[in-house]
């Protein structure tokens, strides 16, 4: 089946082509996840958010080598923290990660929930995105993101457009991350689309040569991945 194929392609891709980034140093397989791991995913996420991959592999490994735990970063004071994330701006989200380690200390001793779901239930400030992506990354369970990296490419592969403000069609696009996620690798997985999203299908100056999943992609088939894209796809 198509869909069997698309996944084989993005995952072979990955083994082949994924950068190696501090947070991803023990990844080589998806077994043994663990709360150690959640707090790395966690912590490189919310600084990802709204920074590049380039600029934030410097300040991540900083707070590591400070906080290298979650009950590290519990004990910390709010000044240094500031201190260290000094330049990522939007330094809400620097209160946010101190504030959520102590209640993940103090309600479930240093144990992060693991499903999606609870994650984004009971931790402060992590959204649908980031609790996908502790789940899968951290956990190996099968939870999917929706970012504006797997919307341009769902977009495209699927030769779909919308208005992404409106709530149904990034609903939509959810449904899409879930019908595609690879349930065996689904943190391969889903990193695989952020790097391809953000070194491959990228916004203006795609390489659709360099991509493992052209062959079943609408938007290449259909030479779409021009002009429009600006409206079509993000
Ligand atoms: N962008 C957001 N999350 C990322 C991750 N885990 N790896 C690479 N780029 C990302």
């Amino acid at each position: 089946e198509e869909i069997i194929e698309i996944r084989k392609s993005i995952l072979e891709w990955y083994d082949e082509n994924r950068r190696i980034l501090p947070w991803r140093i023990h990844e080589i397989s998806e077994k043994n996840k663990n709360s150690q791991r959640a707090y790395e995913v966690w912590v490189s996420e919310v600084m990802l958010q709204q920074t590049q991959v380039a600029t934030v592999v410097s300040y991540y490994k900083n707070w590591m080598s400070k906080w290298p735990t979650v009950f590290d970063l519990a004990k910390a004071d709010i000044e240094d923290v500031n201190k260290v994330w000094a330049g990522l701006g939007y330094y809400a989200r620097a209160n946010r990660l101190l504030q959520s380690s102590k209640l993940i200390v103090e309600k479930f001793n240093g144990e992060f929930p693991r499903d999606a779901k609870s994650l984004e239930k009971e931790i402060p400030g992590v959204g649908k995105y980031t609790a996908g992506a502790i789940s899968s990354i951290a956990f190996g369970l099968p939870a999917e993101v929706v970012d504006g990296n797997v919307i341009r490419i769902i977009s495209r592969l699927r030769g779909i457009g919308g208005d992404v403000k409106k709530a149904n069609v990034v609903n939509y696009f959810w449904k899409l991350s879930k019908d595609l996620l690879d349930p065996e690798r689904p943190g391969h997985f889903n990193q695989a689309l952020m790097d391809i999203g953000s070194a491959i299908c990228t916004p203006k100056t795609y390489s659709c040569n360099k991509c493992p999943i052209k062959n079943y992609c609408v938007a290449y088939a259909e030479k779409l991945a021009n002009a429009k894209v600006s409206n079509l796809f993000t």
